[in-house]
């Protein structure tokens, strides 16, 4: 009962000073279970008008929807709530800004569906949740979903659809990319970004050495996510795809994680740590990355498409605008390039006091219009087939044209054959790659414990 109340005050607190716009500074903690309040820590210095929203709900003028999300910082919220809130003057949307880290934000969704708490309206959930979430999720076609399905890849809307309820709508999708300075590739004599990792290895070794040299300390090679959340899962079965090492669990459900391309592709990862990369890597997610690189400190950068948008950005004093490309992760020596599906869908609580309104606003943000607002400020890849032609979007970001088969042939983390238990075997993978990035345990060891681990969380056969 104490925790609850608990969680409360501090959605509470979040939703009366969250402005869901910053740039805060990241987290490295590594704990899970400390959502919140590392959810209100990355919050409080931001003062809005959430306050006078709290009063609007006391006189009872509109019905006040509560939207959460985490990840990085977004742009597009802030013209997305006011957009809605201009067309629906009956609604106040308060904008709850929560963990950075997906893993963490799951905790915070958890503890207040056990809860059952109407804190929570409209939530965004990761295209790896709707199978975990389902049973706390609205079912969207009953809230007039069943007319704009059509417009979506309907692969994401197959993703998104348990037991014939669609449990969100999608909001954008994600695919892991390589993030290349073009400049330093010519300074150094390369004709064009690496094809295999033997080949960034080498190119990233000889412009951190140069740039070294040249009096800049502060320079790596190739920067990624290490911490040991679900950004390490993406970032792992990127390179063990890409050596032919499979998905972890295959789609038909057999374990396949204890293979030898899997191993090699975690040892030659844990040999990047403190040479191309820095040792802090394995505390690194997305925006310990992305500072780096934005400092003009990387020569690689894996990262998802949000941070091409910031990387052009001026006004964020971005040290790199106009000098990256951005393209295909590389290769392993077996396989070929593998980018991981990544994404966020737009959902409703089951425990929401105010379904219709929520649902309206859901509709909103994955509309056409919503999407675009995502892909003009945020670089965010739209779920919306026909956005990929129109010219605005295009010449905004012209590599969602050139880039759209990676997206489209993503690989997906085996969530849907995991569920409702994905989020346990996701965490018992990254502890396990994580184990090898820091050298506590080896490769082969780790992967023979992990496929035992996925058997008992899952109670799936190991591939024989
Ligand atoms: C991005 C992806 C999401 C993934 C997360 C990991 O937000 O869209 O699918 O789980 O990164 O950090």
């Amino acid at each position: 009962m104490k925790k609850l109340l608990a969680l409360l005050l501090v959605l509470g607190l979040i939703a009366a000073s969250c402005g869901g716009s910053d740039e805060s500074e990241t987290s490295t903690d590594e704990s899970t279970d400390d959502t919140t309040a590392e959810a209100a820590d990355e919050s409080t210095d931001e003062s809005t008008d959430e306050g006078e929203e709290a009063a609007d709900e006391a006189s009872g003028d509109k019905t006040v929807v509560r939207w959460i999300f985490g990840g990085s910082a977004s742009d597009s919220a802030q013209e997305l709530e006011s957009t809605f809130e201009a067309a629906n003057p009956d609604i106040d949307i308060e904008i709850i800004q929560g963990p950075e880290s997906a893993t963490d934000l799951l905790g915070t969704y958890l503890q207040t569906f056990e809860a059952q708490s109407d804190e929570i309206d409209v939530l965004n959930i990761d295209v790896i949740w709707p199978g975990d979430l389902a049973e706390h999720l609205l079912d969207m076609y009953e809230y007039g979903a069943a007319d704009v399905v059509d417009a979506h890849f309907p692969a994401i809307v197959e993703n998104n659809t348990r037991d014939g309820r669609l449990v969100g709508i999608p909001f954008y999708t994600d695919a892991g990319l390589l993030y290349y300075r073009t400049d330093l590739l010519d300074k150094y004599g390369y004709d064009g970004p690496p094809a295999t990792w033997d080949e960034l290895e080498e190119m990233a070794q000889t412009i951190q050495d140069g740039e070294q040299a040249d009096g800049n300390q502060d320079f790596t090679g190739f920067v990624w996510q290490g911490n040991a959340y679900e950004g390490l899962t993406c970032d792992a079965l990127e390179w063990i795809k890409s050596y032919g090492g499979g998905e972890i669990v295959s789609p038909e459900g057999e374990i396949t994680i204890n293979n030898e391309n899997a191993v090699a592709a975690l040892e030659q990862a844990a040999g990047w740590v403190g040479t191309i990369s820095p040792e802090g890597v394995t505390a690194f997610q997305e925006e310990e990355a992305r500072a780096i690189w934005h400092a003009g400190n990387a020569a690689f950068m894996r990262n998802w498409p949000y941070a091409y948008s910031r990387s052009q950005s001026v006004e964020d004093d971005s040290q790199v605008v106009d000098l990256f490309g951005i393209g295909p992760l590389p290769a392993g020596p077996e396989g070929s390039p593998a980018a991981t599906l990544g994404g966020w869908q737009i959902a409703v609580s089951k425990y929401s006091a105010n379904p219709e309104e929520a649902a309206r606003f859901a509709l909103f943000l994955t509309s056409e219009e919503g999407q675009k607002i995502n892909a003009l400020n945020d670089s965010l890849l739209p779920t919306i087939e026909a956005l990929y032609s129109d010219d605005e979007v295009l010449a905004n970001t012209p590599f969602f044209a050139d880039l759209f088969d990676v997206f489209t042939n993503a690989v997906a983390r085996p969530s849907t054959i995991t569920a409702p238990n994905y989020n346990q075997t996701s965490v018992a993978f990254f502890n396990a790659v994580h184990g090898v990035l820091t050298g506590e345990t080896d490769a082969q060891t780790a992967v023979e414990e992990l496929e035992l681990d996925i058997a008992d969380i899952t109670g799936l056969e190991l591939a024989s």
